[in-house]
């Protein structure tokens, strides 16, 4: 794959631009089919929650994939996602920002943007609908969130459009994308997501998952992105779902 070429569908308002790019993935869109839309009604985040999605508060943007590469790499799309969207934030706002396992975009330990990858079975085959919601401004998350949440508008030092983040992150998605499909892709993208996060190595975190709930000090990752746990008072915890927070030191 040389050049991917996003296809971009605006709407006023859907239910969720996942839902709305799931709908034309099993009418026959091809991969690059992308939905942007300006409210959400049911905007959905992960492990089953909503993503509150006001009008014109944040970017709601969803696209079809239909990636080449292993299945069992294919967990890795959202680790690219989230490379994309720092990469974006980077050079369309000047923000830096930091990945949290798997792919939450923090600034300031709040989070910014949240990454929902759902595959699918379409005709033509099993594809990938691949959502990102980035908050523009505080507007987009409730004000109970107001000490884990942030926006772009609180944090650029100028005002900065939805359109040029929106460029920027389909700029930044392409490039990343054709990178993945390269020989040596998958591990490009564990090497740039582990300089990117502190979350990978000797981060001493709690993971929730359902019931089950871990502590432990980070590992590394595994070659499809699963994060290895070193347990206290035990031995060594592949994860691959859940929620990750950091155990601040005062807490342990
Ligand atoms: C999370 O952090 O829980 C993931 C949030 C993903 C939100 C985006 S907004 C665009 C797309 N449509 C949805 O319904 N969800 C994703």
């Amino acid at each position: 794959m040389n050049l991917f070429l996003p296809k971009i569908l605006r709407y006023e308002s859907v239910s969720s631009t996942n839902n709305e790019v799931a709908a034309l993935a099993s009418r026959g869109a091809e991969e690059g089919t992308a939905v942007v839309a300006d409210e959400q009604t049911a905007g959905r985040g992960r492990l089953q929650r909503t993503w509150a999605s006001p009008k014109g508060a944040g970017l709601y943007f969803s696209i079809l994939l239909r990636p080449k590469i292993s299945p069992d790499r294919w967990s890795l799309i959202t680790f690219m996602a989230a490379l994309a969207v720092s990469d974006a934030l980077q050079e369309a706002c000047d923000l830096t920002t930091e990945i949290k396992w798997p792919n939450d975009l923090l600034a300031g330990e709040r989070k910014i943007c949240g990454i929902l990858a759902e595959v699918i079975d379409t005709e033509a085959g099993r594809a990938v609908v691949l959502g990102i919601g980035i908050n523009l401004t505080s507007d987009a998350y409730p004000s109970a969130l107001v000490d884990k949440a942030i926006s772009v508008g609180e944090l650029a030092r100028s005002h900065v459009e939805r359109e040029e983040v929106l460029a920027a992150l389909v700029r930044a998605l392409s490039r990343r994308y054709v990178s993945l499909h390269e020989p040596e892709g998958t591990t490009r993208v564990i090497d740039d997501w582990m300089s990117r996060s502190s979350y990978g190595e000797g981060k001493f975190v709690r993971v929730t998952n359902g019931d089950e709930m871990l502590t432990g000090v980070t590992r590394g990752l595994e070659k499809d992105g699963a994060l290895r746990l070193q347990v206290e008072g035990g031995g060594l915890k592949t994860i691959r779902a859940g929620d990750v927070v950091q155990v601040r030191a005062e807490s342990k």
